[in-house]
């Protein structure tokens, strides 16, 4: 039976997303023969019951795929609503925009939203984790994540030339939220000095004592220092020179925790070490992505579009041990979002290079 698929972006755009639309329509398409139409913004097109129509000679330009290298969502996207107070506009427009599946491309958040709304209209739904904090549960992969990793590290290379030559400490405040996976994996591909995360415990003597060594023993003068934003201010520091006034999005200072860190580094160390800050901010949400993310967008879009075939639904497709598997969304959510393991391997390694990453 010919099928008419949705298919959205939600929650924080990243780069990969644009490649899971074009392996979901090619799929759809070419092999099944269905009807794809792509729902602008998530939950507000739903709401206001739009659809743009795809296909895969929609985007051909004199032969070039743009979606397969463009950043950001062709369909757009948001990350806050008052979804669930609109359910009963929501459940009438899946059945009005004569949808027989939807696959909601988004992080573990927009995943809970979208999946209370379907087990409400009793839609036929698959999700696909995206997101650069990588902290969706139950999958090894996000789309994104990969991209924003190495536009960490190109970052760090370039600080690692002007913290050398200026012999600076240089503060990177990365993204992530509250979990740490984008500071480790970057800090270590980056050969960051330190990486501090918020899963992990971290003292200012012990940071300190660790950039000493850096200078008095290995007579290295500059150093690079990776913070996650959602680290929380350390408990025995040295006063806090710009305020423990919390936001409400996640434990931190209003100045950003890199700043909060780089205060803590001037003050212990008498001011004899010159620090600088660099918020990466969303320059991490954008660009082109790797190839790596192109890979997964491809095999997750695949999977997805094979899923709604069998009429397995309620999943989401994920990473594991390198293959690709359905998960119920239901445990996604439940186990959601996903830390950095403190005993992890990766965290070893990077204390096998010397690296502090806290704990003293
Ligand atoms: O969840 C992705 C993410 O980029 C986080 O790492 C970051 O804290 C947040 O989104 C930023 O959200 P916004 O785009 O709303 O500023």
């Amino acid at each position: 039976m010919k099928k008419r698929i949705g298919i959205l972006t939600s929650g924080g755009d990243c780069p990969g997303l644009n490649c899971v639309i074009r392996a979901v329509v090619s799929h759809a398409t070419l092999t099944y023969n269905w009807e794809v139409v792509g729902i602008p913004y998530a939950t507000q097109g739903l709401l206001e019951r739009q659809v743009i129509a795809l296909s895969v000679h929609g985007w051909d330009l004199r032969g070039i795929d743009p979606l397969l290298n463009m950043g950001g969502t062709i369909l757009g996207t948001i990350n806050k609503g008052d979804t669930l107070a609109r359910a009963g506009e929501m459940i009438a427009s899946y059945a009005e925009l004569q949808l027989d599946a939807l696959i909601a491309i988004g992080g573990d958040g927009s995943m809970n939203i979208i999946h209370q709304l379907a087990t409400l209209g009793n839609w036929n739904l698959i999700t696909i984790p995206k997101t650069i904090d990588n902290d969706v549960a139950l999958t090894e992969r996000a789309i994104g994540f990969d991209s924003a990793v190495n536009t960490i590290v190109d970052a760090l290379n370039r600080l690692t030339f002007t913290a050398a030559s200026h012999d600076r400490v240089m503060i990177v405040e990365v993204m992530g939220r509250t979990a740490g996976h984008l500071a480790l994996h970057s800090g270590i591909a980056g050969g960051a000095d330190v990486i501090l995360i918020p899963e992990v415990t971290y003292t200012i003597p012990g940071l300190c004592q660790h950039l000493d060594e850096l200078r008095n023993t290995w007579r290295r003068k500059f150093a690079i220092v990776v913070v996650a934003e959602g680290i929380s201010p350390c408990v025995a520091d040295f006063g806090n020179s710009c305020g423990l006034e919390l936001n409400n999005k996640y434990p931190s200072l209003k100045c950003g925790m890199g700043q909060y860190i780089a205060d803590q580094i001037t003050q212990c160390t008498n001011h004899e070490v010159d620090t600088r800050v660099s918020v990466l901010g969303h320059i991490q949400r954008g660009g082109i992505p790797s190839a790596l993310d192109r890979l997964t967008a491809t095999v997750f879009g695949k999977a997805a579009v094979d899923l709604i075939a069998q009429e397995k639904y309620d999943q989401m497709v994920a990473w594991q041990n390198g293959q690709v598997v359905p998960v119920p969304i239901a445990d996604v959510v439940a186990k959601s979002p996903s830390p950095v393991d403190p005993g992890s391997y990766l965290i070893h390694s990077a204390r096998s290079l010397g690296t502090y990453v806290g704990e003293w």
